[in-house]
């Protein structure tokens, strides 16, 4: 289908803020949504300069701009811009997803959504389980409310800089209930082992063979492990892991799911089954095509 079928002067339009933007995987993703549920929208980058988001996002709503995605560096400054806050996003103190209300907009967190639903889709449940996170920054966040929220029995953040993993523990525990422990990497890898471990730093991304986890016989026995990294496809961790006999899953399903989750915000709809699965599909395809 061409443009000129596509975008007409009833399109809303949506899309996404940060600085830079231009190599966002989110407009491939949300116009391919777009094409299979033809609700007459197009997704398109906004790159904003630091210091710019409220102008930004003064201007969008002036402009009818619908909805928007948020990505580095804004997702918590923009928290400042917004008419109302969903609870959820509270707690992990960052928002990535915005709509359109009639004050303002409104912010949500779908990264959360998107780590939930790589590991339900594996048929991986955190009800019960003792969930390892490593890391204590953003992405470490909504991991660990997506672990207490959902019943983990046990719940342990690893990072090199411990008084991050001690803030991080103590925000989490100010919501939620949980048997918790902050630790270095020396102590997690000499104590009881994870049901499920999940890795949000920075460690293995791009051309490099880092792991963040010394030990690949420490893999042995971890039911599974979720890499947020998707840029190599698989990291020198996630390699690990699969060697040890883990279910081993890279960050492109929570990417994938957290932009649907935006889309079903946007649009008050839920994609099917079949939709998510040609979706999933298609831009795995695609995906691995061009980062090759
Ligand atoms: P994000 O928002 O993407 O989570 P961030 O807030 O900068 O990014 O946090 C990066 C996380 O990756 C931190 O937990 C960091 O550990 P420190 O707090 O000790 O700095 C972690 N990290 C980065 N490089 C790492 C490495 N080589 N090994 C282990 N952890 C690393």
């Amino acid at each position: 289908m061409d443009c000129i079928d596509l975008i007409k002067g009833s399109s809303r339009i949506f899309g996404i803020i940060g600085h830079p933007v231009s190599h966002s995987f989110s407009p491939v993703l949300q116009n391919s949504i777009e094409s299979l549920c033809q609700k007459n929208s197009v997704y398109v980058a906004f790159p904003v300069e630091e210091g710019q988001v409220k102008t930004a996002i003064k201007g969008g709503f002036a402009l009818g701009i619908q909805g928007f995605n948020v990505t580095v560096p804004f997702k918590v400054e923009v928290m400042d811009c917004l008419c109302e806050i969903d609870p959820f996003a509270k707690q992990i103190g960052a928002v990535n997803t915005l709509k359109r209300m009639s004050q303002g907009f409104k912010g949500y967190n779908t990264d959360i959504l998107g780590m939930e639903k790589s590991l339900t889709i594996q048929g991986i449940s955190l009800k019960g389980k003792r969930v390892a996170v490593l890391g204590a920054g953003g992405a470490a966040h909504a991991a660990v409310i997506l672990a207490a929220s959902r019943g983990a029995k046990k719940l342990q953040i690893v990072n090199r800089t411990i008084k991050k993993a001690e803030n991080l523990l103590e925000h989490v525990k100010n919501y939620y209930n949980i048997n918790g422990e902050s630790i270095s990497y020396t102590e997690f890898l000499k104590g009881e082992k994870p049901d499920i471990l999940i890795q949000t730093t920075s460690c293995g991304m791009g051309k490099t063979a880092e792991t963040p986890l010394e030990a690949p016989s420490f893999f042995n026995g971890i039911e599974a492990v979720l890499d947020i990294i998707y840029t190599p496809w698989e990291t020198r961790f996630l390699a690990d892991a699969k060697k040890a006999g883990c279910i081993a899953i890279n960050g492109f399903d929570m990417l994938l799911f957290q932009g649907i989750a935006s889309y079903e915000i946007w649009n008050d709809v839920l994609l099917s089954k079949e939709q998510c699965l040609i979706l999933r599909n298609n831009l795995t395809e695609y995906y691995q095509g061009i980062s090759r």
